[in-house]
């Protein structure tokens, strides 16, 4: 007998017992009239095609040492010190003297790769013996592994030593043999290769590597082998197998639970980090397109480096080959209001005279997107390999801003020119960082004055907060500007992640899709952290060199986003309890017919439920039936857990009407596949079709 008919047969009997039997307990509680849940097949709404997305930030180390496959850390000597980070344009180097080798390190900006990429090293040795070079150990280590290749480039020119009177020509004649190795931490030689630096002018030089060993924890190691001076910039390896073999491409296993999620949008690159910390601090597209050692590099607003690697290019990239819609985010003319943790000078706005420059970078972002390749920013695309348009829709201006009269001015000299030049792009406002309050107020007031198409809401708030609101929206004007609900995340106790945490937010999905006509869009933030620099929490998903660990919000996230639906039908009650502690919605996907209840509930009792579709027709005597439930909701759920939560797949019988026990601290996800095919057929025919 099949796995799936024997899963079938058991779920079956398990659904068909009187309710106090369906938990082991011997001595069951009393159990509850059930509650009737009625659902209108023919009262529906629409929902945004694009509800479900992603917010990523890069905060905690998500691109550089995270996302981005990048595996050599301060790659191009631009590290500099910032907030308790002592660090250098030589920080993650050390200098490495092989048997006896004798040579020095020092930083150099004379005749850079490019001027915005100033630093470069210049090795000198001395006395080569086996080899004078540099190592570095990425971030905490290079993760290798045995069989893969690893692929190193950087760009080198022999320098001129004046005190050996030597001409140029002289040093022309005498290449400088380089050994670029992997090497395990006890020393072991994972494999190498060897090419020749020649010619004063800067040129790129690349090899690859596969590795005969594994090691979690190996270094780079490049060595000179003869007397002379190089200068050595922008120095990289990463392994062959990033996400989709992309070039300059990210971590396959990380960039894949995300695509594993089918976002239909990812906002990027953050948050705080798009309005900065200062003026100087403020992120610009345009520093992040275009060959990685032209991209100028600085800190984030979290004090830490961003190589710029993983650009506007890789974002959109990544969006495409995930088939989620970019959502680019650029500041509203304004730093953070929290800007100035050293000199704390808070929200500083663009120079008026200097605006008009910083609206057209705006305009040239849709061109760079989506203009032809022929065009100024279009033809920057097509150089990077993307001849044809990546498709922008949406643009958010501001990032929760404090709403001045200098953010009122700036916001609306961007938008206006939107709405003039690129009538088709949807531009997000922000109403502040809050659900309520003077920000939300006044953001809010201009949304209408305005008439700015759509606004971006944020809230941290304690689980409750999310089951008192599952009605907030019910109230809002659907003539008015729409929501994109674009940072939210439950927090509890001690910020940790847990199942309690996750039912608020499943909760407030559900009111996000019975919505989801005047909610457009909606992320949880943030998206990723790596174990060890972490600066925000929770999280989704947490990561280290070597391992992915998937929160319980994440399994919240997964189940609506690959459950969405295109029409919400009317199902009542949508919550119950006082305060509320059970809500359900139910959509429609048109795509495949599919009806789709979500069912959360957050008491600590199983509650009965007896549901009526009413004017269903042909429905399917099983439906599929995933649920999400654990035995206590205040536990950290983070992923790391000896038992995470994880949901479990079973089937349910139904019918027009039918009663299903929502477990105590759960959410299920009953799916009626259209066609009135039952689903174990369904199942069998996937198993002998595999
Ligand atoms: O998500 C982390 C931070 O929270 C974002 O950078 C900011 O927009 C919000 O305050």
């Amino acid at each position: 007998m099949s796995k799936c008919l024997m899963n079938l047969i058991f779920a079956c009997a398990v659904a068909a017992l009187p309710p106090a039997m369906h938990a082991a307990d011997p001595t069951p509680a009393p159990v509850a009239a059930p509650t009737q849940i009625i659902v209108d097949m023919a009262r529906n709404k629409p929902i945004s095609p694009d509800l479900f997305g992603l917010f990523f930030e890069d905060i905690n180390y998500s691109a550089d040492g995270g996302l981005y496959g990048e595996l050599i850390q301060n790659r191009s000597f631009e590290y500099r010190s910032m907030r308790k980070k002592d660090w250098n344009s030589l920080s993650f180097w050390s200098l490495v003297q092989s048997e006896g080798g004798k040579g020095s390190l020092a930083i150099d900006e004379g005749i850079p790769v490019h001027q915005r990429n100033p630093n470069y090293l210049v090795l000198e040795v001395s006395g080569p013996a086996n080899g004078v070079g540099i190592a570095n150990a990425g971030f905490d280590g290079i993760p290798i592994k045995q069989g893969e290749t690893y692929d190193a480039s950087f760009f080198a020119r022999q320098i001129y030593a004046e005190r050996r009177n030597e001409s140029r020509a002289d040093i022309e004649k005498r290449p400088m043999p380089v050994t670029v190795r992997l090497e395990g931490k006890d020393g072991r030689n994972l494999g190498e290769f060897s090419l020749n630096i020649q010619g004063m002018d800067w040129k790129r030089y690349e090899g690859s590597i596969t590795s005969t060993g594994s090691d979690d924890a190996a270094r780079f190691v490049l060595l000179a082998k003869s007397r002379g001076s190089i200068g050595l910039d922008e120095i990289s390896l990463f392994p062959r197998a990033t996400f989709k073999g992309r070039k300059n491409g990210l971590r396959a296993d990380l960039a894949q639970v995300i695509a594993d999620l089918h976002p239909r949008f990812i906002r990027f690159p953050g948050g705080c980090l798009v309005h900065g910390n200062g003026l100087s601090n403020m992120y610009h597209w345009k520093n992040t397109v275009g060959p990685i050692e032209q991209r100028r590099q600085m800190p984030n607003i979290w004090a830490y480096h961003q190589s710029m690697g993983l650009g506007y290019f890789e974002y959109f990239q990544f969006c495409e080959d995930i088939g989620a819609k970019p959502l680019p985010v650029v500041a509203a003319g304004v730093s953070c209001q929290n800007s100035g943790y050293t000199n704390g000078h808070g929200q500083c706005a663009i120079p008026m005279e200097e605006m008009p420059a910083y609206v057209q970078d705006v305009l040239d972002l849709v061109e760079w997107a989506n203009g032809p390749a022929t065009s100024r920013w279009g033809s920057v695309r097509a150089a990077a390999g993307h001849p044809e348009p990546f498709g922008l829709q949406y643009i958010g201006v501001g990032n929760e801003d404090h709403i001045t009269p200098e953010f009122r001015e700036r916001f609306k000299m961007i938008y206006d020119a939107m709405k003039k030049a690129h009538p088709e792009i949807i531009v997000i406002g922000t109403v502040g960082p809050d659900a309520a309050g003077r920000d939300f107020e006044q953001g809010w007031k201009i949304a209408r004055e305005f008439g700015i198409p759509m606004v971006d809401e944020h809230y941290y708030k304690a689980p409750q907060f999310f089951w008192n609101n599952l009605s907030r929206y019910d109230k809002y004007d659907r003539a008015a500007s729409k929501v994109y609900l674009g940072e939210y995340a439950a927090h509890d106790d001690k910020r940790r992640s847990t199942l309690r945490s996750a039912l608020a937010e499943a909760a407030c999905m559900t009111a996000l899709e019975r919505n989801g006509d005047v909610v457009s869009l909606a992320s949880y933030a943030p998206l990723l952290a790596k174990r060890g620099f972490t600066q925000w929490s929770p999280d989704m998903i947490y990561f280290t060199n070597t391992s992915i660990e998937l929160t319980v919000n994440y399994w919240v996230q997964k189940l609506f986003f690959t459950n969405a639906g295109d029409t919400c039908l009317e199902t009542t009650p949508s919550q119950t309890g006082t305060p509320a502690d059970f809500a359900v919605s139910t959509v429609r996907q048109s795509k495949t017919g599919d009806v789709i209840m979500k069912i959360v509930n957050g008491s600590p009792r199983d509650k009965p439920l007896s549901f009526k579709l009413q004017g269903a027709d042909n429905l399917p005597v099983e439906a599929s039936l995933t649920v999400l439930a654990g035995a206590d909701p205040s536990a950290v759920n983070d992923g790391k857990d000896a038992t995470p939560t994880l949901p479990k797949e079973s089937v349910l019988p139904v019918g027009p009407g039918f009663s299903y026990i929502a477990p105590a601290n759960s959410l299920s996800v009953i799916r009626i596949r259209a066609g009135g095919k039952p689903i174990s057929a369904i199942k069998q025919s996937e198993d002998t079709a595999r």
